[in-house]
């Protein structure tokens, strides 16, 4: 009976996005601006991550719960120490049939093998940019464009079904959409342009800093026409697309202007244990005290079994009718997007 445990809005739990570390080796603007995130940020110690032991425990009860889709995040999950270990032992939990990776793909050519061997299915990347300049602002100047494209050629070679997701941001990276479409186009590689959200309370999310999901479908079409295609799976965040003439998928992600929250299955779990309802939540749910006092599993259950009871959240619906502005938000490099 718990596998048919609906929200207030009657939607399942299906997807388990997992954030295992809050920290990165890229400062974009948009998610984790160099001057807020500095030498002094308070990132979480150590002790107070989940242990892989403790996560694993969880994912066995959101299994139970209906959860078939586990995606790790971070910040960059691959800064988290011995993540293959974690993807072997989140592989074994009978119910989860995927295991996805969302990652800047600056240090997976050294590990994809790794990953893959555990049971890593298939992975996400971000990249923002192709031309240098553009990348180093999008990015905060830390990573390089090369080290990225080795990170897809890497994941790419090994087997590892990859997408690309590139936040827009007007003014800043638009120029970047047309190069973007091309160069994965040719290399077979599924794109995903994604309007640019108001995550966070440090990015100084402006609406006029959003290029639409039809801007960016025009500009595409105009040089390499498109067809729609139907969604992959229910409550798929892409609206996706292909190539008339070779057949190679595009996306986009239209949280702003389409939102998506009629059919959001997904439950976030932050590095340091906290359930959240919702990308835009103030608040999470304390899962790791629970966990450290040593309750049993049936307690463990009423607590899930409770938060998703409740859970009413469509920030970006109650965003587009203008209802949900001034929140104190979570930050997108602590939730893992
Ligand atoms: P697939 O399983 O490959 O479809 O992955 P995904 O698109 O669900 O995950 P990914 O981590 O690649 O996220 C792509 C973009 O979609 C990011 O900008 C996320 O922040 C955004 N996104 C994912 N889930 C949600 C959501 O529930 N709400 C909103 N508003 N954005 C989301
Ligand atoms: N708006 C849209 N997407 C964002 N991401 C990070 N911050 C934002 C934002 N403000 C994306 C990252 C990554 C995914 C997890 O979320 O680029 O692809
Ligand atoms: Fe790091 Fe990804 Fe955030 Fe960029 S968007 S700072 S790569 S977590
Ligand atoms: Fe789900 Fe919240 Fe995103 Fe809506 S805004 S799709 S409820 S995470």
């Amino acid at each position: 009976a718990r596998t048919k445990r609906a929200d207030r809005l009657g939607r399942p739990m299906r997807d388990l996005r997992i954030s295992v570390t809050d920290r990165c080796n890229f400062r974009c603007q948009y998610c984790m601006p160099a001057e807020v995130f500095g030498p002094d940020y308070p990132f979480l110690p150590r002790s107070e991550l989940l242990t892989f032991e403790e996560i694993v425990r969880l994912v066995r009860l959101f299994a139970g719960f209906g959860v078939k889709k586990v995606r790790l995040t971070g910040g960059e999950p691959l800064l988290r120490k011995d993540l293959p270990a974690l993807i072997r032992m989140v592989s074994r939990v009978p119910g989860v049939d995927d295991i996805a990776l969302t990652t800047n793909a600056s240090l997976l050519a050294g590990s994809v093998e790794e990953l893959v061997d555990a049971g890593l299915n298939r992975v996400n990347v971000s990249l923002d940019a192709l031309d240098s300049d553009v990348f180093a602002r999008m990015s905060g100047g830390r990573g390089k464009v090369k080290s990225v494209l080795a990170g897809i050629d890497a994941a790419a070679a090994a087997g590892l079904p990859v997408k690309v997701n590139m936040v827009v941001q007007k003014g800043v990276n638009d120029g970047e959409i047309l190069p973007m479409a091309r160069h994965f186009k040719e290399k077979g590689i599924p794109l995903r342009f994604i309007e640019f959200m108001d995550v966070g309370n440090t990015n100084g999310w402006k609406l006029d800093q959003v290029v639409s999901k039809q801007e960016i479908l025009e500009k595409i079409g105009s040089e390499m026409p498109l067809e729609p295609l139907e969604p992959a799976y229910h409550g798929e965040v892409a609206d996706r697309y292909r190539y008339r003439d070779n057949g190679i998928e595009v996306g986009v992600i239209s949280s702003v202007t389409a939102p998506f929250c009629g059919s959001c299955t997904r439950a976030r779990l932050s590095a340091e244990g906290k359930l959240y309802t919702c990308l835009f939540a103030s608040r999470g749910t304390d899962f790791r005290t629970p966990l450290r006092d040593g309750v049993g599993d049936d307690e463990l259950i009423r607590l899930i079994d409770r938060v998703w009871s409740r859970r009413s959240d469509r920030y970006s619906e109650e965003r587009s009718s203008g209802t949900a502005g001034g929140r104190d938000k979570v930050e997108m490099s602590y939730i893992g997007g």
